[in-house]
């Protein structure tokens, strides 16, 4: 799909999630990026939905918010009849953990949700749909070697497992029937509006709380940290200029032990390390995520701008600044997830 210029309408794209961590910040790299382009976000709004991740840019003319499912079937037929140019799927059950407890709902949303869709893309001759996976789909690595677009799909959580799914039902559109789909594989990301329930912004906010650090296993598990604007600007080259029926990798040069994420965030904030608790490990808690992206920037010119350092003092700044935004969310549902998990720390 190529670039809207400055003189045509624009493209009508819908972005399902945008109420969630990255969908959110999609929206609003694509409202300044394109502002001539109209963007339907279909989110259902479930735990980690949250309208006010998009509170300042609610009154665009340009955005359209429909809370639905991305499972319901003529809900996603309703919105497609109006004309859409392309589908970026970002709506998912999100958190391993959760996963580990209910694996259905992965498989429901994750899976059918994206079939549903893929469906409706090819009923309306949607000219693009941008699946947005993750690294998780590979598996673990050891101590050293890297991920690539050709790496076996090993995945080791419910979570990964609906995500190689998802991956492998646009894989069979592609082939079967020909859509225009392209796939995009991303390592963890942090950021604004990242629900904290997540490694970085849990342990922000449970530092700024004076509450205990939660640290699975030794804590030297290793993920490869992208900030999340960097990603949003990956899929918008792969939306753009992608080729039909490809894998990208995207990641960011950060890779990071827990403990060391964990520490850098204390020593930001001035907390001390006695804060930090080991706890149970995760089952089937993956090592190590490692991305070679240079299929991405080789073909399409893309990579991260931000390091790790950068990208952490701005997140950090962020939750400190937007502590009404995490309060609201600590003290509903999630606390009662929490509680379970962790006890009343
Ligand atoms: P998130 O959990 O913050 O947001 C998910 C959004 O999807 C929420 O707004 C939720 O309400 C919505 N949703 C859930 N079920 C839905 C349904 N049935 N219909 C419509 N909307 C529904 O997740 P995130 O971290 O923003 O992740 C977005 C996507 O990126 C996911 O597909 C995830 O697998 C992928 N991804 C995430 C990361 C990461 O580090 N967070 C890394 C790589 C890939
Ligand atoms: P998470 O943010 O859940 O992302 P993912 O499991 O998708 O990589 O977790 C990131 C890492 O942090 C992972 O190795 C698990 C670990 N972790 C903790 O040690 N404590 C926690 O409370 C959480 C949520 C995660």
């Amino acid at each position: 799909m190529a670039e809207g210029t400055g003189t045509d309408k624009g493209k009508t794209i819908l972005v399902t999630g945008g109420c969630g961590f990255i969908g959110s910040n999609f929206i609003h790299y694509m409202l300044a990026r394109y502002p001539q382009y109209r963007i339907i976000n279909l989110d259902i709004l479930s735990y980690c939905g949250n309208l006010d991740n998009l509170c300042e840019v609610a009154d665009r003319p340009t955005v359209t918010f429909v809370k639905g499912d991305i499972a319901d079937r003529e809900t996603v037929r309703r919105i497609l009849g109006k004309g859409v140019d392309a589908i970026v799927n970002f709506a998912a059950e999100s958190h391993v953990d959760r996963s580990i407890e209910d694996p259905n709902l992965f498989l429901r949303t994750n899976v059918l949700g994206t079939q549903v869709l893929l469906d409706e893309a090819r009923e309306a001759a949607v000219s693009r749909f941008v699946q947005i996976s993750t690294d998780e789909v590979y598996g673990s690595l050891g101590a050293s070697g890297v991920f690539t677009e050709d790496t076996p799909l090993k995945p080791n959580s419910p979570y990964a497992a609906s995500k190689a799914a998802a991956d492998l039902m646009v894989r069979a559109y592609i082939e079967t029937y020909g859509i225009d789909a392209v796939i995009t594989r991303c390592s963890n990301n942090y950021g604004r509006y990242q629900f904290p329930e997540k490694l970085i912004p849990l342990m922000i906010s449970n530092a700024l709380e004076d509450r205990e650090l939660p640290v699975y296993g030794d804590g030297l598990n290793v993920r490869d940290w992208i900030y999340v604007e960097d990603h949003c600007q990956a899929i918008d080259a792969i939306l753009h200029r992608g080729v039909k029926g490809e894998i990208y990798n995207i990641g960011g040069a950060s890779e990071r032990t827990n403990l060391d994420v964990v520490k850098a965030i204390l020593h930001t904030l001035g907390k001390p390390e006695t804060l930090i608790r080991f706890v149970k490990d995760r089952l089937g808690h993956d090592r190590r995520y490692a991305m070679d992206f240079s299929k991405l920037k080789n073909e399409l010119g893309w990579e991260p701008n931000v390091t790790f350092e950068q990208g952490i003092q701005q997140t950090i700044a962020w939750y400190v600044e937007h502590r009404p935004w995490w309060e609201r969310i600590k003290s509903g549902e999630y606390l009662e997830y929490y509680e379970r998990m962790y006890g009343n720390r």
